[in-house]
């Protein structure tokens, strides 16, 4: 690409940022200058392709009758006004030649009339703004062109007072999906064209600052404040009523202030006071550095407990209206999460005042990714082309320019997944001299040349650690590496959270308790990104027929795509409390520990309880002493006696987030011997023409298969082995290690077949030996089922022994069995109420829970393997006149319930394809395997390996009613 190509290419093409536009400045919600909302229904028409010259549509009298309309903000594609949604994770959909993009360009030309209120000034400027088009857009007001800009998630403003007119108006914008700019945002996500953020017509009266910056440090020390507002364009005057300041704009001030921290979002409300503008500001004091290799705030050293987030709503894409935004941050602040990085872009600038209120820290990442590049061994890396550099040095100060003013945000990322390249040491360097007091972030180049922190992501464990003891593997530059050893560590992405998962957080978590440098990581991801399907429920990557794509990768996040957490999110919940209650050194004892950052535990109140076979028995609150952050307390409830003991810590006031009574953190300890069945033996198998009676079990003599226990039938009891593979399971195509999922199917374990060697009536047991094996493989299970009984108790014990040379862990080891449908009122003692498996298991709370079959299920939006549950004594299915069957474990056992088998399961690619059939299929597991978070991170660690090796267990079964 010369210069003299890119100067003949058409804008949309050309890779220089845009024309016509203003220099960027702050975003604030509130000042006393008029402002119009244009946002609303607009006329549209969709042409195939860019390449039209024709630009009539933009004229005042053109005739647009004919035209269908969509909504603003929106991405036309997911209104039915033509094309589809197509999502790729790193490919780009369109052949890599960078700056061009292909003729099939589908192009949405909008109009908007709007009348111009009346009395609207005539003095001063009048602004345009577009706080979001992807992918780019090419403006008309009244027939005038304004220019045209890219940078979808970004703010454009133009200047056109002189343009207006009283009365009707018309603004014409043309959009292009694909533009150079496209090049510059191959974010992991669906590929969504549109006005999808909001349109505003602002006036800037004369005298009104042309923007302003707001310097708030704070001093831990002496607990001072220090405020600056650089004003330009306008001088005025600060106001601060709480604090009783009033200082001149450019001018500091130093004054005892409380913090902002995201534990104590502390807000002053101050306005700019200009000879033409009153703007509201929020103020929070804060001070972000790196000290001793440490991220500090206010001197003291952060936990990142975060989440990554995308805009995304399962009906308008990355419109995403104030109420879901708030929603969003309501749900992190009552899960603990305590971070955001802006994954990939900045979001919509009401979310950092969100993230202000509420009480966010905030990486706020740049609208920057060329991650396709890396499939053409990233030549023509537009970050390490001279000619894209004003590109990204736009992006950089539109993300710097409208955000600066927000405490939440402490850290600016220059972007993802870019490889690496001068054009972002220049992009680095340019937000360092404008904004020197935050620190930067950049995860794509192992160097950290740029930055002040060493991010990584979705490292293994045993790296955290090396990287935690500051031990890691240097790179090949010494010099680099004593710069970046000396640096503090976040996992910009780790716990990927797709399907049933991500296993392995709370291994994560200890490292980072453990390490200082370890300041904590973001979670991948906030957000399943299923769009709302008429036919399939949500849908994913190839359900609108794109080519190419990426499947369900782009469902894997902590909430499902209606925003329900997801099982994932309730294990981060607990593996991230800040709040640490275990049980003591004596029996009935807990040590609480603080483990907020800055905050003591005021605002909790903890309640303890103690609960025998189920049932609440005694209960009170519990006297924590104060506590700084880090500091622990043995505390002991003012009672005693053996059983369950429950102690919660919940607010003890509303939030803005929450409400009084919330729970925070938990801990629980049993204590005394939790009952055990008592052992089912002594009875005599009866046989009687074809079947075996024991017990209230019947037995076919012939097979010696369980056909009832009491009145209730049983079908098809097993060892079972088999799960529908999580995504975790099947693990990502790059991956080195083994992926689970896929060797599995290898070897058989969906296919297992079962051989019945001997039936054996003794004196006291009917034994049942056989061998469990896979079709085509030379291994085996030599699995003997033992069956005893008393009275109206049925014992079983299974014991399995492994033959051949087993080379592959086991999905699970237990037995099933199928139930008619009406057994479908679940009670059990055990983890709960969620789904639990060996690595996902913090956040079950053992207790006595109730659910049907259905509210048992995980609707994870590729179907596969969920809804165990963890840690259980004994289960109790039951239909609508209580008659059922009640299991209790030998030892404490996993259990499932659902209305379709693991083969069913396996074989759905949507929920939709789920459908009930006649019976409940229970699976009691001895032993399941872990989940790991293989579908982009490392496996499942050691310890939750389910390897086949010799295994007995047992189960006394019972009828009920
Ligand atoms: C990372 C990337 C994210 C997402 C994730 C996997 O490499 O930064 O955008 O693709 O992997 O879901």
């Amino acid at each position: 690409m010369s210069r003299n190509d890119t100067d003949s290419l058409p804008w949309y093409e050309n890779p220089a940022p845009g024309t016509g536009t203003l220099a960027p400045r702050s975003w604030y919600a509130a000042s006393d200058a008029r402002r119009l909302s244009l946002n609303g229904r607009w006329d549209f028409r969709l042409s195939p392709a860019a390449g039209t010259e024709d630009e009539s549509f933009a004229r005042p009298e053109f005739d647009a009758s004919a035209w269908t309309s969509v909504a603003v903000p929106g991405h036309w594609v997911l209104q039915g006004a033509g094309g589809a949604p197509a999502y790729t994770n790193v490919v780009y959909p369109f052949p890599v030649d960078p700056p061009r993009v292909p003729s099939e360009n589908p192009t949405g030309d909008h109009l908007r009339t709007f009348e111009l209120p009346a009395g609207w000034p005539d003095e001063g400027e009048t602004v345009l703004r577009f706080d979001g088009v992807d992918s780019c857009a090419r403006v008309w007001l009244n027939g005038v062109e304004l220019g045209d800009f890219k940078g979808s998630r970004l703010p454009h403003e133009f200047a056109v007072g002189r343009r207006l007119r009283p009365g009707a108006n018309v603004l014409a914008v043309r959009v292009h999906t694909w533009s150079s700019g496209s090049y510059l945002e191959d974010q992991d996500q669906w590929w969504l064209p549109g006005v999808f953020r909001d349109v505003t017509l602002l006036h800037r009266p004369p005298g009104a600052p042309r923007d302003f910056f707001v310097h708030a440090g704070y001093d831990h020390r002496d607990g001072s404040g220090t405020l600056r507002v650089e004003c330009e364009g306008a001088e005025g005057r600060v106001l601060v009523p709480e604090l009783g300041a009033d200082v001149a704009t450019g001018d500091t001030v130093t004054l005892p202030v409380e913090p902002w921290t995201a534990e104590t979002p502390r807000l002053y409300a101050a306005e700019l006071v200009t000879p033409g503008e009153r703007i509201a500001l929020r103020i929070g004091f804060r001070t972000v550095a790196v000290q001793d290799g440490v991220i500090t705030v206010n001197g003291r050293r952060l936990l990142l407990r975060g989440v990554n987030r995308h805009e995304f709503h399962p009906e308008t894409g990355r419109a995403v209206d104030a109420r879901t935004m708030r929603r969003d941050l309501v749900l992190m602040k009552r899960h603990n999460v305590n971070a955001v990085r802006t994954s990939h872009y900045p979001p919509h600038p009401a979310f950092l005042d969100l993230c202000d209120e509420l009480g966010l820290w905030v990486i706020d990442e740049c609208d920057l990714e060329t991650h396709g590049f890396a499939e053409v061994g990233w030549r023509g890396n537009p970050v390490d082309d001279a000619r894209w550099t004003p590109a990204l040095l736009d992006r950089a100060a539109r993300m710097v320019e409208r955000d600066k003013n927000h405490p939440s945000v402490i850290i600016w990322s220059l972007g993802n997944e870019c490889g690496t390249g001068a054009g972002l040491g220049a992009m680095a360097r340019w937000m360092r001299g404008r904004d020197p007091e935050r620190l930067l972030h950049y995860e794509g180049d192992p160097s950290c040349a740029d930055v002040d922190m060493y991010s990584r992501m979705y490292p293994t464990h045993a790296e955290v650690e090396r990287i935690g003891k500051r031990a890691e593997e240097p790179p090949a530059d010494a010099e680099l590496d004593a710069g970046r050893r000396a640096m503090p560590f976040v996992l910009c992405e780790y716990g990927h959270a797709m399907g049933n998962g991500p296993g392995g957080l709370s291994e994560y978590q200890r490292l980072f308790e453990r390490y200082e440098r370890c300041q904590g990581g973001f979670v991948w991801e906030w957000i399943d990104h299923g769009l709302a399907h008429p036919e399939l429920g949500f849908a994913y990557g190839g359900d609108f027929g794109e080519e190419p794509h990426d499947g369900n990768f782009v469902c894997d996040g902590l909430l499902f795509p209606d925003r329900t957490p997801s099982p994932g999110l309730i294990e981060y919940k607990k593996v991230i409390e800040p709040v640490r209650i275990a049980p003591g050194a004596t029996a009935g004892a807990f040590t609480v520990t603080n483990g907020y950052d800055f905050t003591g535990l005021g605002h909790l109140e903890f309640r303890w309880s103690r609960e025998v076979d189920g049932a609440l028995v005694a209960s009170g609150t519990l006297a924590v002493p104060p506590l700084a952050p880090g500091a622990s307390a043995d505390v002991a409830p003012d009672a005693a006696g053996d059983g369950l003991w429950t102690v919660r810590a919940v607010l003890a006031d509303d939030t803005g987030w929450a409400g009084r009574g919330h729970l925070v953190a938990w801990g629980q300890a049993e204590v005394g011997t939790p009952p055990r069945p008592a052992p089912a033996t002594g009875a005599r198998p009866a046989l009687s023409g074809s079947t075996v009676t024991l017990g209230p079990g019947v037995f076919d003599a012939a097979t010696g298969a369980l056909l009832r226990v009491g009145d209730v039938p049983v079908e098809g009891l097993r060892l079972d082995v088999w799960r529908a593979p999580t995504d975790n399971d099947n693990g990502a195509p790059w991956q080195p290690d083994e992926r689970y999922g896929r060797l599995w199917r290898e070897w058989g374990l969906h296919r297992m077949r079962h051989r019945a060697d001997a039936v054996e009536t003794g004196s006291d047991a009917l034994t049942v030996r056989t061998r469990v094996a896979p079709a085509g493989r030379d291994v085996g299970l030599r699995t003997v089922y033992r069956w005893t009984a008393a009275g109206d108790r049925l014992g079983l014990t299974v014991s399995v022994v492994p033959e051949g040379d087993w080379r592959v862990p086991l999905p699970r080891l237990g037995i099933r069995f199928a139930l008619p449908p009406a057994y479908d009122a679940v009670r059990w003692f055990g983890g709960g109420p969620g789904e639990a498996y060996p690595d996902t298991r913090a956040a079950a709370m053992l207790g006595q829970w109730a659910l049907g079959v259905d509210a048992l299920q995980t609707p994870y939006v590729r179907p596969q393997e969920n809804g165990a549950r963890g840690d259980v004594r004994w289960v109790e299915l039951t239909g609508d006149d209580g008659r059922g069957l009640r299991a209790a474990g030998g030892a404490p056992f996993w259990f499932t319930a659902r209305r379709w088998t693991s083969e069913e399961l396996d074989a759905a690619e949507h929920l939709t394809d789920l459908v009930a059939g006649d019976r409940v299929h229970v699976g009691l597991d001895h032993a399941v395997q872990g989940i790991g978070s293989q579908s982009c991170g490392p496996g499942v660690l050691p310890a939750y390996r389910l390897e086949a090796a010799p295994a007995e267990f047992s189960f006394v079964f019972s009828p009920l009613g």
